[in-house]
């Protein structure tokens, strides 16, 4: 669907359609204040603390309120299994940013199916042009999901950040409305 094609349908619209998408097993839903102290959590678990930024709970907070920001819980049978945040979101926004994705248990094609949702919620309901993120050079894992879900490597910001006393370089990954590639549930 085109920028256009949106905008006709829906003149008057700013924001996001926020209803919960997703496979019958996997979905997502708006974050709820009473999950704020599991989200925290689990962004601080230590295998997920060195690859994602540390967000205080009024950071989360502020970005529930945020109406261009999409705080999203994963659920498994509707049981919490992570969360993902996107940012610039607008219908027919060009560019969305993938700001965060975690998933409490891993390797068991969880964040697949939560990539997936975030891939459709920017392009099917927002018709929205692209979509980006950027990831921690030495974070294998999520370079391989991103590369197997059809995103392109855009290219490294060298040494971008300063985690513990090191600077650490940031991969930029991005995928076009046009682009877009089924991956099965
Ligand atoms: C990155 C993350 C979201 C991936 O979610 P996940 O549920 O563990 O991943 P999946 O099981 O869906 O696997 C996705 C792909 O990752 C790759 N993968 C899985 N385990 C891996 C491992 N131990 N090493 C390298 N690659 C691995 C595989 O290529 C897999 O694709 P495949 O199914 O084609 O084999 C999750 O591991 C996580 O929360 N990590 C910590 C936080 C983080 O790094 N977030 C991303 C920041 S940009």
């Amino acid at each position: 669907m085109s920028r256009d094609d949106v905008t006709k349908r829906q003149p008057n619209t700013i924001h996001a359609d926020r209803r919960p998408i997703g496979t019958s097993s996997v979905s997502a839903r708006p974050t709820r204040q009473s999950d704020l102290d599991w989200v925290v959590a689990l962004e601080s678990r230590p295998e997920n603390a060195r690859f994602v930024l540390q967000w205080p709970r009024d950071r989360h907070r502020a970005a529930l309120a945020d109406r261009s920001i999409a705080h999203w819980v994963v659920c498994e049978h509707d049981e919490p299994v992570g969360y993902m945040i996107l940012a610039q979101v607008r219908i027919g926004a060009a560019s969305v940013e993938l700001v965060r994705l975690v998933i409490g248990p891993k390797g068991r094609g969880l964040g697949r199916a939560a990539l997936e949702i975030a891939r459709r919620f920017v392009f099917e309901r927002l018709g929205a042009h692209r979509l980006w993120l950027d990831v921690f050079e030495n974070n294998e894992r999520a370079r391989r999901l991103y590369r197997a879900a059809g995103f392109q490597e855009e290219g490294t910001l060298r040494e971008a950040v300063e985690r513990d006393g090191r600077y650490a370089s940031l991969v930029v990954y991005s995928q076009l409305a046009g682009e877009a590639v089924e991956v099965p549930s």
